[in-house]
């Protein structure tokens, strides 16, 4: 085994040295290996080479094996990316191969090199059929073996079975079947990893339910590859509309000591209790307290009571009072005990904070933003589009098809609940003015109300003149209810620390916040969009909890 990176061994930006990787190859292997090793250099006791620090170049070592040509990674995305990119981009994925408008059938007679994992295996009289998938597509590469291909005898043994990884050499040829336009002759197999007769994750169908216990496995199935790849282009789009509109990415803090929503569903960051290995046997009495029997926060790590975030708004509104149009996009964690289909304790929020901005400009980023990465993924998503609209959500593609081409529906508040007090409807949550609307109100008004189309009701949240209200809104979409909470926010100093003392909130806490109402206070407003509610409602699948690779919900934080 590969000796351990060394705290003393420093990151050496030279050639040879930048991409290092331990390995864990056994200095006697019994099995081929895939990458061979890089050739020996000269020994030199204070070179990274050094035979006692073992360290084997995982990718070096790829690029050296020249199974695959290099003019097989497009030239043109080489040449934009620069040229070592052509370097490390040797593997070629079956979405690569398979996902052109010919379906692959261009490469056909190309020698090919496919690396993924086995889904299923046919074994016929003369010929062998072995599905692999490597994750970068929905499809397969159907794999086609005679008994005179090298490694055969791996499959013959049943050491090739589900859920195995290999490696498949082959010439791509015109598949006889209909399922798809081209397929592997095998010339070579390499199984890399075997698969435990054990493994979970079998043809049959599966209930979601169940493969939330296998989370970790799940990834390997079609329905949560799909989402893992949607989830990913919705990412991508998400930095692409604020990037290319002017907004810089701010990085808001995880840890906090101020509370954003004020709801207290924080979970608190503190040393006070022993940590992870030995909490399970901490006394409640080694929690240092004060003389009143309160727990004494002065000697907790932060020297105060610290949070995990709720929200990074209010950071945000500080880089947004600087740089003008601002982001952020990261998790944020949320204590409430809602075991519903609609919250997770643990999701990922996309904050732009606009200065110089009202609700109407907010509303209109808000609009624009949801049907940019709409329209991103029906274009760039097609194969993974297609499959949530036959086995999760049928219709789904027509209905991100409205969001990206109509208009949406502005309400008031008060418009919202005469729709739903004229619908004479029986509520489980009655509706009554001043009412917060529940998530049956939000759905009944976007999918029954408005046939489909999403709507924008403007509560209000920055003091309007009445004194009563605020400008604020939330955008309501069908099938999730509210996606989007946003706001304009209070610019103005008194009205801001009278609210904070009708709350009972500190200003000395705030003190920072009040700060940009005191130097060059603007109009600005912003809203938080849950990431985990764009996947559901881009993919249509029903639970929150398959919308993200690890749940974390109440009661639940495996993996
Ligand atoms: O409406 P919320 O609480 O608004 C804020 O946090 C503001 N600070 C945002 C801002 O103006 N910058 O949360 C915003 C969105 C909701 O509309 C919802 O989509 C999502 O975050 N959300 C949750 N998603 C999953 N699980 C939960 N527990 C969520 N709570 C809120
Ligand atoms: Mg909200």
């Amino acid at each position: 085994m590969a000796a351990a990176l060394t705290p003393a061994t420093p990151l050496r930006f030279k050639p040879y040295s930048t991409l290092r990787f331990l390995s864990f190859y056994s200095k006697n292997p019994t099995t081929p290996r895939l990458f061979p090793p890089l050739p020996r250099r000269p020994v030199n006791f204070h070179s990274p080479f050094h035979p006692q620090r073992c360290f084997c170049s995982v990718i070096s070592a790829a690029l050296q094996s020249g199974e695959v040509k290099k003019t097989e990674f497009p030239e043109k995305k080489v040449g934009e990316m620069g040229s070592k990119v052509g370097e490390f981009r040797k593997k070629v994925k079956i979405a690569d191969i398979k996902g052109g408008p010919d379906e692959g059938l261009n490469r056909v007679g190309q020698t090919l090199v496919v690396m993924g994992w086995v889904r299923t295996l046919r074994v016929q009289s003369s010929v062998t059929f072995l599905e692999v998938n490597d994750g970068s597509s929905l499809s397969n590469m159907q794999c086609v073996m005679n008994s005179d291909a090298e490694g055969y005898d791996q499959v013959e043994s049943g050491l090739i079975s589900t859920g195995a990884s290999i490696w498949v050499q082959g010439t791509l040829v015109a598949s006889q079947g209909s399922k798809q336009k081209v397929e592997l002759k095998v010339e070579k197999v390499v199984l890399v990893g075997k698969s435990d007769p054990s493994y979970p994750i079998q043809k049959k169908r599966v209930s979601r339910e169940f493969l939330r216990t296998k989370a970790h496995l799940r990834p390997r199935t079609n329905t949560f590859g799909a989402v893992a790849r949607v989830r990913n282009a919705l990412a991508y789009a998400t930095h692409k509309f604020f990037q290319e509109n002017s907004f810089v990415w701010i990085s808001s803090p995880i840890i906090t000591a101020s509370d954003c929503e004020g709801a207290g569903e924080q979970f608190c960051v503190t040393t006070l209790i022993p940590s992870s290995r030995e909490a399970a046997d901490s006394p409640v009495i080694a929690i240092p307290n004060t003389k009143d029997g309160l727990i004494d926060w002065s000697q907790d790590f932060f020297g105060k009571p610290a949070f995990l975030t709720v929200s990074g708004q209010l950071n945000a509104e500080t880089y947004a009072t600087a740089l003008t149009d601002v982001y952020t996009f990261g998790p944020t964690f949320r204590a409430e005990n809602s075991n519903t289909s609609r919250h997770l304790a643990e999701f990922w929020m996309i904050e732009p904070e606009l200065a110089f901005a009202d609700l109407n400009d907010d509303m209109a980023c808000a609009t624009a933003y949801l049907q940019y990465v709409v329209r991103h993924v029906l274009d760039n998503c097609k194969e993974d589009m297609e499959f949530f609209n036959t086995w999760i959500e049928k219709g789904v593609i027509d209905r991100l098809n409205d969001v990206a081409e109509k208009d949406f529906v502005q309400l008031t508040y008060t418009d919202a609940i005469e729709i739903l007090l004229k619908e004479n409807k029986k509520f489980e949550f009655p509706v009554k003015w001043g009412c917060d609307l529940q998530s049956e109100h939000e759905r009944y008004i976007t999918e029954q109300a408005f046939n489909g189309c999403p709507e924008i009701k403007a509560f209000y949240m920055r003091e309007n003149d009445d004194g009563k209200t605020v400008a604020a809104m939330d955008m309501l979409v069908p099938r999730v209810g509210e996606l989007i909470g946003g706001s304009q926010r209070e610019e103005r100093l008194d009205f801001l620390e009278n609210r904070l003392d009708e709350l009972k909130l500190s200003k000395e806490s705030y003190w920072w916040y009040l700060d940009l109402r005191r130097y060059g206070s603007v109009p600005h407003a912003g809203f938080g969009l849950g990431f985990e509610r764009l996947v559901q409602f881009a993919t249509g699948v029903e639970n929150i909890r398959d919308a993200i690779p690890f749940p974390r919900t109440p009661g639940s934080a495996e993996f």
